[in-house]
């Protein structure tokens, strides 16, 4: 029997249009928009890999430190025969966790990005030859159906992904969240947390230029899957942190008038000079600002562990 599985619930179709709808949304309203989750093609998958490698991005590493620090006590508190990953990527730093849960048996990742999910299970299953994965290529902010598995479940959130949600969608996604647990399951959320000014917008705004090729690839994705004609060279990458709301927010600024057509949609979007797309909000967090969103989602925060340096939070969750 093979031990991996990959189930698709996006069809190329389905998200091209999804892809249409929110660019169509995004671009025609005022400020201009585009939902994060489209940055992470191929090409995307590859940047975000680079990022998190890059001197200036210090989540990966914290988060790292912590899941070094903490895998057999999370593991011991979970009991968990079952892993559910959101927005799992290369599950490159999963790996510590996995080599701490022997009893483990299916390790479910979930992802837009298909190479991502591949590349991924290839190296855990070579890794782990007691071990089953079943990949689910879909969007984690909506309604997601779990394979049939083992409990107790632990659902993993890293990353700082959920900072990439704004408020009301991290809300309502911690309910569904919250829905997925039965009792004696538990949900694992890494969260950055606020620091400096200085060294949040160098995470975003490295000296290399890979966070700034990133934020402009997304210009590509449209390029390629609704013939449009952006140019990244017309942008400039923005990184900026709002202290009021307590999140990076990532833009990309037109250098000069231009006007680009979208022709998939029927659409010619004008910029003036300067003006801006917001890409993504990355937020940061607080301990109490945690344990309040987790509260409202009717769950409870069991534990809460940070690297030394204090920089980046893993909170364990289990239903309140
Ligand atoms: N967990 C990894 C990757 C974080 S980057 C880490 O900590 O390094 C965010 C990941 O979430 C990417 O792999 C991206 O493809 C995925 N992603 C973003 N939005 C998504 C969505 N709406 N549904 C499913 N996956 C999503
Ligand atoms: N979850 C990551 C974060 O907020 C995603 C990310 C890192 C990102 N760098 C980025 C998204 C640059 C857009 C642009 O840290």
């Amino acid at each position: 029997m093979s031990r991996f599985l990959m189930t698709r619930t996006l069809d190329e179709n389905s998200a091209e249009a999804a892809l249409g709808a929110d660019v169509l949304r995004g671009l025609t309203s005022e400020p201009k928009t585009l939902p994060p989750k489209w940055f992470y093609d191929t090409r995307g998958s590859e940047l975000f890999e680079q990022i998190t490698r890059l001197p200036e991005y210090y989540p990966t590493r914290a988060e790292r430190e912590i899941l070094l620090a903490r895998a057999s006590e999370i593991a011991a508190a979970s009991g968990a025969r079952t892993l559910v990953e959101l927005g799992s990527g290369s599950s490159e730093k999963t790996r510590h966790l996995i080599e701490a849960m022997p009893a483990l048996d299916l390790y479910v990742p979930v992802d837009v990005s298909a190479s991502a999910l591949e590349g991924a299970a290839e190296t855990l299953l070579a890794e782990h030859p007691g071990l089953r994965v079943h990949a689910l290529l879909a969007d984690f902010t909506r309604p997601l159906e779990l394979p049939e598995s083992p409990g107790p479940r632990l659902v993993l959130f890293l990353g700082g992904t959920i900072g990439n949600l704004l408020p009301g969608e991290r809300a309502g996604f911690l309910k569904a969240v919250r829905a997925m647990l039965s009792p004696g399951d538990a949900l694992l959320l890494g969260t950055d947390l606020v620091k400096d000014e200085a060294t949040l917008v160098a995470a975003y705004d490295d000296a290399a230029g890979v966070t700034a090729e990133f934020n402009r690839n997304v210009l590509a994705v449209i390029d390629r899957e609704l013939d449009a004609d952006f140019h990244a060279a017309d942008f400039d990458h923005v990184a900026v942190w709002d202290r009021e709301r307590e999140w990076i927010e990532m833009r990309l600024r037109a250098r000069h008038d231009l006007s680009v057509k979208i022709r998939a949609l029927d659409l010619v979007v004008p910029f003036a000079a300067g003006e801006e797309i917001r890409t993504e909000v990355s937020a940061k967090f607080r301990q109490d600002g945690v344990r309040a969103e987790l509260a409202a989602a009717g769950l409870e925060l069991t534990e809460w562990w940070t690297d030394a340096a204090g920089r980046f939070a893993l909170s364990l969750a289990t239903a309140a």
